[in-house]
């Protein structure tokens, strides 16, 4: 029997693996002559650019339900994944049925591949530290390449990912892949020194080619199981759950303090949120959040989230300018809403705006009816329905601003009183 062998030339070698399984399948190669192996570049500094891949038309045609595992099967740490999703392509070309066994490997696949994504955004530092930051992990290579764009957006902060196989250095503006260090070095300083000279520039350098697309396209029930604010923040980065994931540069997702016994649901984040990647950081933020320290509060105590955590605009020349979001948007994002207060248990919820009040009290709102009073939640704990705070930023005339501010102040302070109760 003929032995095909193929060589991807990295562990995230997934359109090169793709090209191979098509012409292969093409070529009626039986899944059982084939060996796939793994060559890391020998130069360092070696374009990706001179690989030819073969050519082929495509024989099969891949149900989404199965085509969404790819990715997360070829990153999974099982020496005979490459086999497997062969075997799984050839079924389907031939018309058969894929068998449940091989279904439940791939969905287990699949299932760890994501585990591990979601552990190693956990791992990520804090966005709000400037400072170039370390991360230790022993991760595979091909899982942390396929993440290099999800987490350079978690974290736009300068960071660098030491593991057994992979470093991956994050300057805040490009990518640079390389592979491990090889000495011990426990100077951070030094390490990312280090990490930053082994590592080659940007995408098309040999250590990182064809990164595997993972997405892990979190759906209702995966959100509403999650267990902790750290493994939403880390599922929402991939949510597609309606079309405002496209135009946005990130999921916003909420922050402050994860004990918090009081949150506060905004509608959307803007222009500063979206490029930030953190809530209420614009002009209505730190109006916000000076309205907040008058009432006695401050945001290191609380909970800050949106009803929607895609920024939603049209442009306009070299601006965005910022769009309600419509029912269908508000629904689709209500399930993490919905966890981030289910994991949070707040005493008390406080919605800024119409958008807020809607998701949270899941109906229509007029906020000058119900403002400015203690509402019962359905969970037991307490709501109050206030105005956002742009709507303070567009008022026309000095004496409406100062004397809906008061109110505003008033209003927050009646909320965090209720925390006494
Ligand atoms: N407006 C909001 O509703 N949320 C933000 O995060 C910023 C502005």
């Amino acid at each position: 029997m003929n032995h095909e062998t193929v060589v991807l030339s990295t562990t995230s070698d997934f359109s090169g693996w793709r090209a191979w399984a098509r012409k292969l399948l093409h070529d009626r190669v039986p899944a059982d002559t084939i060996r796939w192996t793994v060559e890391a570049p020998s130069d360092l500094y070696a374009s990706s650019t001179t690989r030819i891949l073969p050519t082929a038309p495509s024989t099969t045609s891949v149900p989404r339900s199965l085509a969404t595992l790819f990715p997360a099967v070829f990153v999974s740490e099982a020496p005979e994944r490459f086999q497997l999703l062969y075997i799984t392509l050839q079924t389907l070309r031939d018309d058969m049925t894929v068998p449940d066994e091989l279904s439940k490997q791939l969905l287990g696949l699949a299932a760890g591949s994501r585990k591990r994504v979601l552990d190693l955004r956990c791992q990520m530092p804090d966005a709000r530290s400037p400072e170039c930051q370390i991360i230790r992990t022993s991760h595979a290579a091909a899982l942390i390449d396929s993440q290099a764009t999800a987490l350079s957006n978690l974290r736009p902060t300068p960071w660098a990912i030491v593991a057994p196989e992979r470093t991956l250095f994050w300057d805040g503006q490009e990518c640079r892949f390389g592979p491990a260090l090889e000495d011990d070095i426990s100077e951070p300083s030094e390490m990312i020194a280090a990490a930053r000279n082994i590592a080659t520039a940007g995408s098309g350098n040999a250590w990182w080619d064809g990164i595997a697309p993972v997405r892990l396209h979190p759906v209702a029930t995966d959100i509403a199981s999650s267990p902790s604010l750290a493994n939403l923040r880390g599922q929402a980065i991939d949510c597609q759950m309606c079309d405002l994931c496209g135009p946005a540069t990130r999921t916003v997702s909420g922050e402050g303090n994860p004990d918090a016994e009081i949150i506060f649901v905004g509608e959307q984040p803007g222009d500063q949120e979206d490029l930030q990647g953190r809530p209420f950081v614009g002009p209505a933020g730190q109006l916000f959040d000076q309205a907040l320290r008058e009432a006695g509060g401050n945001r290191a105590q609380a909970w800050i989230t949106n009803a929607v955590k895609h920024f939603k605009f049209v442009p306009k020349g070299r601006r965005r300018i910022h769009q309600k979001p419509d029912s269908t948007e508000i629904s689709a994002c209500s399930p993490w809403l919905a966890a981030e207060r289910k994991v949070l248990a707040p005493k008390v919820t406080v919605m800024l705006g119409v958008t807020g009040a809607s998701a949270v009290l899941g109906r229509q709102v007029t906020v000058s009816r119900e403002r400015s009073r203690h509402i019962a939640l359905a969970d037991g704990s307490i709501g109050l329905v206030t105005v956002h705070p742009s709507y303070l930023l567009r008022l026309p005339d000095e004496e409406s601003k100062t004397r809906e501010y008061t109110k505003f102040v008033t209003d927050l302070r009646m909320a965090i009183s209720a925390l006494a109760g």
